[in-house]
């Protein structure tokens, strides 16, 4: 089990090139596959989820080719993939998990899914259920991995409203809906990102998008097209509250999907008072993208908008970090999804700031922060092999006055590869040990 070893510095001065945006990522592999002819993805982030996501259509027999993060495809249509020979292993990966749920009840072979202890512990029922009302027969445990899927059960399209605003289950149902007889709506109780609406779209599928409703119909057929994948906002976000926290800094983050489904974490930043601002913002393959420029700030507590909360939800483990170092007190309510993200997000994060002295409440669906210093009960930080925990605490280090030290930090692979060498690059003083 690796650890940081992260030390105190105040100056961030740099141009970040960001890696891949993981959501689009796992999206081209698989709507590339998919799709009539060759596809071409450039800036594919080579975290282990989105490999998982290519191993895995490799294995059902889809000719891919990787050279860094450039990717050629030979798509097999949507009814061209294999059976493959064992489990697909999809790792700690939630939105391969889901996503390819969807693509596979609606394949004519068997299947199974299975992934490490942490996606094992996460709920199925939520893809499951709708899956089953379309036709789909899946075997779980208890609605948690691994899935048995059977093939040659025909779906048939469904009108769904979400009971969670969630994308991986809206994307899941869309996908089966590609293979379903008549029309598969999803309406989401939230705007949710919408990169597989997008992509659809751009690979000429016919999709119609009514405010929170979002339709299709089955029997169409993807054609293949070149894709370039932005640099993750996700991934972004652990330098924009660092920028902000360290005293003396001035950063860009280059190319960043700006997609207006994603952005709640520069709203809720810039309503703490954040000097962040968006530069050169321009749209490449259906997403928008800028370059984001962040100084240091003085950060004040807020109660974040609940209608941002499915705009940031990745990014709340970082958002804590800013609250923490937030002049005044931060609620964030309607929050009850990052308890059964990678880990407790609400439990893990607030178990965290307890260890750096910062005063915090947890509620079931939220917590309040107090801004303070970090003092030192303790230094040591157990992320709970969760990325974004991991990563948030190690951009807590540059307010802190002392070394500290955040275990089970090897899932930052999943989703951010190069964190600590761009971090170091930064300024940032963390050592992986
Ligand atoms: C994702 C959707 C979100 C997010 C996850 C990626 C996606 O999950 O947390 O990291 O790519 O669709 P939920 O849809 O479960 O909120």
């Amino acid at each position: 089990m690796s650890k940081f070893i992260a030390k105190p510095v105040r100056k961030l001065l740099c141009k970040l090139k960001i890696p891949g945006d993981k959501s689009i990522s796992h999206r081209s592999i698989m709507l590339g596959s998919l799709a009539n002819g060759i596809t071409e993805i450039r800036g594919f982030l080579q975290g282990e989820d989105s490999l998982a996501t290519l191993k895995a259509f490799q294995k059902m027999g889809v000719n891919i080719k990787q050279d860094s993060d450039k990717i050629i495809i030979q798509g097999v249509g949507l009814h061209g993939l294999k059976q493959p020979n064992s489990p697909l292993d999809l790792g700690n990966s939630g939105t391969s998990m889901r996503l390819m749920s969807g693509i596979l009840a609606a394949q004519s072979f068997d299947s199974e899914l299975i992934g490490d202890i942490s996606l094992s512990k996460r709920p199925m029922s939520r893809v499951i259920d709708p899956l089953t009302d379309m036709g789909a027969v899946i075997e779980s445990n208890d609605g948690k991995l691994p899935l048995k899927i059977k093939g040659s059960h025909p779906l048939k399209g469904i009108n769904y409203n979400l009971p969670v605003a969630s994308a991986q289950v809206k994307s899941c149902i869309l996908l089966a809906g590609l293979y379903a007889q008549g029309e598969t709506c999803v309406s989401q109780p939230k705007t949710t990102r919408d990169h597989t609406e997008r992509m659809l779209k751009g690979l000429g599928y016919s999709v119609r998008v009514m405010n929170n409703k979002i339709c299709l119909s089955g029997d169409g057929g993807l054609r293949a097209a070149k894709i370039q994948v932005p640099s993750d906002i996700s991934s972004a976000a652990f330098f924009m509250v660092a920028a902000c926290i360290a005293p003396q800094s001035d950063i860009i983050l280059k190319d960043i999907n700006i997609n207006p489904t994603r952005t709640g974490v520069i709203d809720i930043l810039q309503l703490m008072g954040a000097k962040l601002t968006l530069i050169n913002e321009r749209e490449i393959s259906g997403e928008l993208l800028a370059d984001i420029r962040v100084q240091s700030s003085q950060l004040r507590g807020i109660h974040i908008p609940v209608e941002l909360v499915p705009l940031a939800i990745d990014e709340f483990p970082a958002i804590f970090i800013a609250a923490s170092c937030a002049q005044g007190e931060t609620i964030l309510t309607g929050a009850k999804e990052l308890r059964v993200k990678e880990s407790d997000r609400i439990q893990v994060m607030a178990d965290g700031l307890d260890i750096l002295g910062i005063e915090n409440e947890v509620s079931e669906d939220g917590i309040k922060i107090q801004g303070g210093i970090f003092q030192k009960p303790s230094n040591i930080i157990e992320s709970h092999h969760d990325h974004r925990i991991s990563m948030s605490f190690a951009v807590a280090s540059l307010r802190c006055e002392y070394t500290i030290e955040i275990n089970g930090v090897d899932n930052v692979k999943t989703s951010f590869p190069n964190f600590v060498e761009l971090a170091n690059f930064a300024g940032m003083n963390i050592v992986e040990v």
